[in-house]
């Protein structure tokens, strides 16, 4: 009842759950015990487009699976113990990872490197040894470094098709649409922002110019709105006082951008949302990855959209995110050895 309810909620504010095709695809949550995991399986058995739910987790995705399954939506689903991590990623079309560990207070995205890389490197060999056509969407922290570790173990592995590897940085866009409305009185309906470059602090680019709403931000006010956009993750680590980061905003955001995708593979057209790719925009600068408009199809990435003028503010925004992002990529690939 509440699932249905939320989901009527969900569709009619954000088209979280909008289909416009018929085929259905099988979606595969690596981490879905977790935080983000089982609030985000909820929301993927409650879109239409996934037609099979399958559920790892080194513990307790079993649980998740059989609780999950009593959801009357039409999907099947089926959870996977630690040693079943092969069986799960069978068939799979589209690979959504939230496995690792999440921040504490005082920590960095960065200081998750050590635990987190291990874990996505030996997730996306699996994905690249069973289902190296499937789409990856990578939400494990940090982002910046996590989506080259897959770009690069697949590529070890023969099998990187640039198109398929998305890290999902929607949920600064899901923040930055809701401060906005807040700080505008508008409908966030109608303040969407563009948010590119990386998921982390200053790498986090809000192009508030682009926006009617966003442009009539100044002085102060916009110094405020842009450092929330920037920090918001840290607002919810504090709140939280220990016990993670975000997770259900994740799952929300998460779920949006899996049904983008499912949009976009599904044939639809105008499907266009930030998302952090290898990406030609800066590569002349040594940043072959970065978050900017991207046009999802058939064969997952369609189009990079370039970032649009910038005001001499968001000029500066992007001078500070670039040098942090190339670190940031940089010490992905030495982690795999490119
Ligand atoms: P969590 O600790 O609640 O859940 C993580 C889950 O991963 C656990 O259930 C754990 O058992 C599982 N796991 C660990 N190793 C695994 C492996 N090898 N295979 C499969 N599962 C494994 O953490 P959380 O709050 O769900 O956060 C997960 C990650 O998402 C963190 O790295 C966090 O920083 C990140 N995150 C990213 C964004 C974003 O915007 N991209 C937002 C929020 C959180
Ligand atoms: C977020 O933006 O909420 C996530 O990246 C989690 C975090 O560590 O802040």
């Amino acid at each position: 009842m509440f699932a249905r309810s939320a989901a009527r909620a969900l569709k009619s504010q954000s088209r979280l759950f909008s289909s416009s095709a018929a085929r259905q695809t099988k979606v595969a949550v690596l981490g879905a015990g977790g935080g983000i995991g089982q609030p985000l399986s909820l929301l993927l058995k409650c879109d239409p487009l996934v037609s099979s739910l399958s559920l790892y987790d080194i513990r307790g995705a079993p649980g998740v699976a059989a609780d999950v399954s009593h959801i009357d939506s039409s999907g099947d689903v089926k959870g996977y113990a630690a040693d079943q991590l092969d069986a799960a990623l069978e068939g799979v079309k589209v690979v959504v990872i939230p496995a690792g560990v999440p921040r504490k207070p005082g920590m960095t995205r960065d200081d998750l490197f050590n635990t987190n890389a291990s874990i996505v490197r030996d997730l996306a060999t699996a994905v690249g040894r069973v289902s190296p056509e499937a789409h990856i969407l990578v939400i494990s922290n940090p982002v910046n470094s996590t989506v080259p570790i897959v770009a690069e173990t697949l590529a070890k592995a023969g099998v990187f098709d640039p198109k398929r590897v998305f890290g999902v940085t929607s949920l600064d866009v899901v923040r930055a649409t809701r401060f906005l409305a807040e700080v505008t009185g508008a409908d966030p309906a109608n303040t969407p922002v563009t948010v590119v470059g990386g998921h982390s602090g200053p790498t986090i680019v809000p192009l508030l110019s682009q926006s009617s709403y966003g442009k009539a931000i100044t002085g102060e006010s916009y110094e405020k709105i842009v450092h929330r956009i920037q920090y918001g993750g840290d607002e919810v680590v504090k709140a939280k006082d220990g016990a993670g980061s975000a997770t259900l905003s994740m799952a929300y955001a998460g779920a949006k951008f899996t049904n983008s995708l499912l949009r976009g593979l599904t044939g639809e057209k105008g499907v266009v949302t930030p998302t952090f790719v290898k990406s030609p925009l800066f590569a002349d600068q040594g940043i072959d990855f970065f978050s900017s408009n991207v046009e999802l199809g058939p064969n997952g990435v369609e189009k990079i959209h370039e970032i649009g003028p910038l005001s001499p503010e968001e000029e500066k925004l992007l001078a500070a995110c670039l040098p942090e992002l190339k670190k940031n990529i940089q010490k992905g690939k030495s982690f795999v050895g490119a």
